[in-house]
């Protein structure tokens, strides 16, 4: 019998992971144009495509930005903790226990050669849907390329840091996520998947 990861598209789509150490290697400008383009090719609310690709590649730069990020973040937690502090704990042992390795230099971007940071108009109340399948569109083509990624939610943390400015960004738009790739250097385990959350509304017994 067939499994769904005999098709080549659904074996890019199960075997992606959020990759957290990387090899230092920059992929070729060719394979960051080929992922950018997929990315142009996510569906997008109203047809706007709202992307704009803000791409750091130098190793400074990124170290920069993810120590200017995790001090913020570091605050905003912090205060989160006060409001929700059950939320905090659960957003704590997730981290501790994996995503963001805290003895390590780069704990925002995981020592990633590149940083893709997307934006959209702050004033489009799609924008957080059409970037998401926009870097979806990139983390599945990058996979098919023999690259590994992982979204990066912190970055939007990069706006209220003192290096903003570095990235040239215009008052008009705001950074909704990034997207870290390079050739990964771990192979993660896929987290097992929460299976009863799909309901067949018509399939019940009616009337
Ligand atoms: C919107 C979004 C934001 C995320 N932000 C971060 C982040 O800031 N740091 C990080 O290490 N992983 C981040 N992740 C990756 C998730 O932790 C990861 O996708 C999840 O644990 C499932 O693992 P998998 O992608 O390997 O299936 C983010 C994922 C999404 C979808």
């Amino acid at each position: 019998m067939k499994t769904a990861t005999d098709n080549e598209t659904l074996k890019t789509i199960f075997e992606r992971r959020a990759v957290r150490q990387y090899l230092s290697d920059i992929p070729d400008d060719d394979i960051l144009e080929k992922v950018i383009e997929a990315g142009r090719m996510a569906p997008s609310a109203m047809n706007r495509q709202p992307w704009r690709f803000y791409i750091a590649t130098h190793k400074d730069t990124i170290s920069a930005f993810s120590k200017a990020i995790a001090k913020v973040a570091s605050k905003a937690m912090l205060k989160n903790a006060v409001k929700h502090p059950l939320e905090t704990i659960k957003t704590l042992v997730h981290f501790t226990s994996g995503p963001v390795h805290l003895d390590s230099e780069d704990n925002i971007f995981h020592g990633a050669p590149v940083v893709i940071f997307i934006t959209a108009a702050r004033d489009n109340e799609w924008a957080g849907l059409d970037i998401g399948m926009c870097a979806q569109n990139m983390m599945l083509a990058a996979k098919s390329l023999g690259l590994d990624t992982c979204p990066v939610g912190f970055a939007k943390y990069i706006g209220k840091t003192p290096v903003y400015h570095k990235l040239g960004i215009p008052p008009a738009e705001e950074v909704q996520l990034a997207v870290i790739l390079g050739y990964g250097d771990e192979k993660p385990e896929p987290h097992p998947r929460i299976k009863n959350n799909a309901i067949f509304i018509d399939r019940m017994e009616c009337c």
